[in-house]
């Protein structure tokens, strides 16, 4: 549980930290999942705040995910690309996991891009598969809503369009006409930082559910929240538990994710451009 004022006046000393480097606008934020990092490395006129350095900002300890905030411009606009996403598996409450969004909403943001890798649930997804997200399963049975709220937080967030329609159909068209292929599915959370068992990933596959992974739900229901339209997308960087007929490694879910980093980065940089609120 957190006391709704000192939850404020966190944010208020982060948004400080920040606007001493850079009185940058973002109007999009980006949450760079496991692998896909490089795409910060093309904000142009970056401003790299380590997130160490940003007070309460919570430790990221998962080899793959440099805490890093980099403010600039990319593809014309101007974004927050936050490489460092926080999990639950790493001992942060689920308040916590969510405080960067909360940050990228006090400097301005308008719109959240989520990525993420995650393990494929739907027969016809392979390693390397690009998975648009149009709803979510919370099995980590978490939220970051729990509790008192700070001002300017919906109480009962709707969740009826958790990946905004609109900008998922405008990424969507953006790919038909780059030639990118993708599909689209549904993104179970789960809390990990086990991998599933076979049983688990029958239940849900039976449950709707075509890709699982640890992230990504706590930040849709904190934009849900704050009134952020979201758009998310995963790598599908392995098939789930019991489908591939060998161990999970989290050094194969890093290499899938460096092998289509190019086409995805293609594909976010094109939605930066052309699509998504605050344009
Ligand atoms: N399960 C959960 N999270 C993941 C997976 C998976 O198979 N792959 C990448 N992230």
């Amino acid at each position: 549980m957190f006391d709704p004022a000192e939850d404020a006046r966190q944010i208020e000393a982060a948004v400080a930290a920040v606007r001493a480097h850079t009185d940058l606008q973002p109007s999009l934020a980006l949450v760079l999942g496991s692998g896909l990092g490089a795409l910060a490395d093309e904000v142009e006129g970056a401003t790299v705040i380590p997130t160490a350095e940003v007070p309460h900002y919570p430790r990221s300890t998962v080899e793959g995910h440099a805490g890093r905030l980099v403010l600039g411009m990319l593809a014309g606009r101007p974004v927050l690309v936050i490489q460092g996403r926080v999990h639950l598996y790493e001992g942060h409450s689920p308040r916590a996991v969510t405080f960067p969004v909360r940050l990228a909403h006090a400097l301005g943001a308008e719109g959240l891009l989520l990525t993420n890798a995650a393990g494929g649930i739907n027969r016809g997804f392979e390693a390397g598969t690009l998975m648009l997200i149009t709803d979510h399963l919370n099995l980590a049975f978490a939220s970051p809503l729990s509790g008192k709220l700070p001002e300017g937080e919906v109480r009962f967030p709707d969740l009826s369009n958790p990946y905004d329609e609109q900008w998922r159909t405008e990424a969507g068209n953006i790919a038909l006409t780059r030639g990118i292929p993708y599909r689209e599915g549904v993104y179970v959370w789960t809390a990990g930082p086990s991998y599933e068992t076979p049983a688990e990933i029958r239940f849900f596959e039976r449950a709707g559910a075509d890709a699982v992974g640890m992230s990504t739900v706590p930040e849709a229901l904190q934009a849900a929240a704050l009134g952020m339209p979201t758009l998310g997308i995963s790598t599908i960087t392995n098939l789930a538990a019991g489908l591939q007929g060998r161990p999970l490694d989290h050094s194969e879910v890093m290499e899938v994710g460096r092998m289509v980093r190019d086409r995805l980065a293609t594909w976010v940089r094109a939605i930066v451009a052309e699509t998504g609120p605050g344009r």
